[in-house]
């Protein structure tokens, strides 16, 4: 099966601009913006920009397979969609399109507890891997609830993100005077505040054949925590540059977190992943997967489920010839003598993996 998109867009650069034009500025803003200075936002694609591939050649690539697999599943690409609460904003099937796309996409899928799926729902997101991710918006026994809940539901894994324990200062919301509505509606973010290792400890207890996610680890010690805690997987990530601002970039971070994860876990990572390099580096440095968040958001803007297939179509195009110019023909070949350090050669900005956007092709 194939997207239907395969001339209208022929490049991801085209997917980001058919999603501006069809949103309205201030879900725009919402979508693209981070914290403050949005000095998180860009690191992100800065630690990115600062890693060259080092290719081998006369290797034999003429069959090359970017597939890979999570929780027993198989998926085209090493990709799942990140948590995105309020995706109804962005087109009116919201979390239904997104499962739509990612099933039709073949890659894995995190739904956030801010986008209501039903059971009957997440059957549309086809046979890929299903985590559902959790805010703490309550006691120890609404989170046991929540987990209750999302397993009898169907999902093959839980997520709690926890670098959300204070809400952050968006400017470019608060300087428009953007009033979300599904902020004005959310209660109980004094639980996530209060949410702690021993809280997490409890949850883990109750449920010990569930897998358990958390998402927002931002360093080596807590990764290491994490795994003692006996989680199924470690999810580097900065929010996108929309929690903490003046963090360093998940690309930068990610080394450490899998040094002191010492595979005890499985280990994904977001910040800024937008070009099937990006998702190559990441796996060189020893990354499960990549989750990618504005990304697929603006595929799901621009021509909806299909939106969100084209994108998994391009970037599996840009993954094959980044890992055939490598000389690899599978992701377990790859590891991190593929990589090097390197001097950025442009600045970051939140759309700067896409340098034709602005040249007006
Ligand atoms: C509009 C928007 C809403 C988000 N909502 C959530 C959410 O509900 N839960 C969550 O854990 N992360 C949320 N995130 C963070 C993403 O899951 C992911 O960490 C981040 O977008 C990755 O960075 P990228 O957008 O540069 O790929 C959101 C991000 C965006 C852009």
């Amino acid at each position: 099966m194939a997207s239907g998109l395969e001339n209208e867009f022929v490049t991801l650069h085209e997917i980001v601009k058919a999603a501006k034009i069809r949103l309205n500025a201030n879900i725009w803003d919402y979508l693209i913006g981070g914290t403050e200075t949005e000095t998180t936002l860009r690191r992100n694609r800065m630690a990115l920009d600062s890693i060259a591939f080092r290719p081998r050649v006369l290797r034999d690539v003429s069959k090359i397979d970017p597939s890979s697999e999570i929780l027993g599943k198989k998926i085209r690409l090493p990709i799942m969609l990140a948590p995105v609460g309020s995706l109804e904003s962005f087109e009116p099937g919201g979390g239904i399109t997104v499962a739509k796309g990612a099933g039709a996409g073949n890659v894995g899928m995190l739904i956030s507890s801010v986008t209501t799926l039903k059971l009957e729902d997440i059957v549309k997101g086809g046979n890929g891997p299903k985590i559902y991710q959790l805010y703490v918006r309550g006691d120890d026994d609404w989170v046991a609830d929540r987990v209750k809940q999302a397993m009898d539901a169907g999902y093959d894994a839980f997520c709690i993100t926890v670098d959300t324990q204070v809400y952050s200062r968006r400017e470019r919301d608060i300087a428009k005077r953007f009033v979300k509505s599904w902020r004005t509606a959310a209660t109980g973010q004094d639980h996530q505040a209060a949410f702690s290792w021993a809280n997490f400890k409890k949850v883990k207890d109750k449920f010990p054949d569930v897998k358990f996610m958390l998402k927002g680890i931002g360093t080596g010690e807590d990764a290491d925590i994490a795994c003692q805690h006996g989680v199924w997987a470690v999810y580097c990530s900065n929010h996108g540059g929309r929690q903490l601002d003046h963090g360093r970039g998940s690309a930068a971070v990610l080394p450490e977190v899998i040094d002191a994860v010492k595979g005890r876990a499985k280990i994904a990572v977001d910040g800024s992943f937008s070009r099937g390099s990006d998702i190559v580096k990441a796996i060189c440095m020893g990354a499960d997967w990549v989750g990618l968040g504005r990304l697929y958001c603006y595929g799901l803007a621009a021509a909806g489920a299909p939106g969100i297939e084209r994108m998994v179509e391009l970037l599996e195009e840009e993954m094959k010839e980044v890992m055939g110019l490598l000389g690899v023909s599978s992701l377990k070949q790859l590891d991190r003598s593929f990589i090097s350090a390197a001097t950025p050669t442009n600045l970051p900005g939140v759309h700067s993996a896409f340098p034709l956007m602005h040249e007006g092709y």
